[in-house]
């Protein structure tokens, strides 16, 4: 990734709101200040200029973690985590000089405009200075495991995470944290039956999932790896540990549960694989949209929930139908919780419906020495829905473990 200069600014006492602190807002304009001021000890202010485009902020998303006051030395350091051909995301992270605090972490989209406002590419010679072109999330490594192709995203260095999506997504609802945790070495693969995996007719099972996995573990010559699963990519995790504890060196688990499915529970189950045959895969990830998209999110953030479908329709019927199976007939995991000795950490989203904070709570009781974090205003897509809150809770936990 990209690092831009890291910039000093000092908070000013009319950044503050009437109780001392650095007010939000001005945070976001010190974020701005420092990107200007990047600019102009770098190739100059007049850069974009210069190109011919102009950028425009499309998108902020900001979590304020700690108050600052005037006089607080903020040293905000930014790195660009996309790059697209009209686009590019910034990620900063604003920390206190003095004690390293981090007061701030925002993400923001920036489109190039031409003169008319309409998006234009990237000339050249901004391209070359946001770095090189983020690869699209669907170029992947691809491992043969059982004689199904699983398409695997593997990113950076460092000591290894493995992302295991939930139903019914792919690998690109960790996108965020994937792109976030540069740390660490991610890998994530599409399960079989989803994403740009293969789709074989039958043989899906919380087993044959976790045999996969240990097969992309083999493949990238990684021994052992913490493991970070949402809902059924918990549900594969609970399998994992009891197969293969010696590869998992820490867990977390997102928005799941380790009950087996209940009587009514399998009769959904049921419906939704009649539904898969027919009308097909698209009906059953419209009756499930509202369950597992958060309220707010539902109302305020649209392209999450274009996101849901574009993952959605990329499952076939039989990687549909083969999940449904193989979550139906999932062994009960709750006896298992005690005896789990690695760290774990639970996140929920707070209006996680599906797998409610007080079913994470449980979990988090069950399992000995386990947090957890709950996320605001999301629900149980949390990484996708909340993607720096997410990412920060994943990597404080990392952070603890090394
Ligand atoms: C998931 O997100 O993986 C599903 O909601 C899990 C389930 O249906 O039990």
């Amino acid at each position: 990734m990209t690092a831009l200069p890291t910039i000093e600014l000092t908070v000013f006492p009319d950044e503050c709101d009437a109780f001392g602190h650095l007010n939000h807002a001005a945070v976001i304009a010190l974020l701005e200040r420092a990107r200007w001021e990047g600019l102009s000890r770098g190739p100059g202010m007049d850069f974009f200029r210069r190109n011919g485009i102009a950028p425009v902020v499309r998108k902020v998303t900001a979590d304020y973690r700690a108050p600052a006051y005037p006089g607080d030395v903020l040293r905000i350091e930014t790195t660009v985590v996309h790059r697209g051909v009209t686009s590019w995301t910034l990620r900063h992270t604003a920390k206190r000089a003095a004690d390293d605090a981090v007061i701030a972490e925002a993400e923001v989209v920036l489109v190039s405009v031409d003169g008319a406002g309409r998006p234009a590419p990237l000339p050249d010679d901004v391209a070359r200075f946001l770095g090189p072109r983020t690869p699209s999330t669907h170029e992947a490594r691809r491992v043969s495991v059982d004689g199904v192709e699983l398409a695997v995203d593997v990113r950076g260095e460092g000591a290894p995470i493995l992302f295991v999506h939930g139903f019914p997504f792919d690998r690109t609802m960790w996108r965020h944290q994937v792109a976030a945790l540069s740390r660490w070495k991610r890998i994530a693969p599409d399960l079989r039956g989803a994403g740009d995996s293969g789709q074989p007719e039958g043989g899906y099972s919380m087993a044959r999932y976790a045999d996969d996995l240990i097969g992309v573990l083999d493949a990238l010559g990684v021994r052992r790896t913490v493991v970070c699963g949402l809902s059924m990519g918990g549900y594969i995790i609970f399998e994992l540990l009891r197969r293969y504890r010696d590869r998992v060196t820490a867990v977390v688990l997102c928005d799941t549960r380790a009950e087996a499915d209940s009587a009514d529970g399998r009769r959904n189950r049921d419906e939704l694989i009649a539904l898969a045959k027919d009308p097909g895969p698209a009906a059953v990830a419209e009756r499930l949209l509202p369950r597992l998209i958060g309220r707010v999110t539902l109302a305020e953030q649209p392209e999450v929930v274009k996101h849901y479908r574009e993952m959605a329709a990329r499952i076939s019927s039989a990687g549909m139908i083969g999940a449904l199976r193989a979550m139906r007939d999932r062994p009960d995991s709750t006896s298992d919780l005690g005896q789990i000795n690695v760290p774990a950490l639970i996140v929920v989203g707070g209006e996680d419906q599906v797998t409610p904070p007080s079913v994470a709570r449980e979990l988090s009781k069950a399992i000995p020495g386990a947090e957890l974090a709950t996320i605001p205003a999301a629900g149980h897509l949390a990484p996708l829905e909340q993607p720096l809150a997410t990412s920060r809770a994943i990597a404080d936990f990392l952070e603890r473990l090394s």
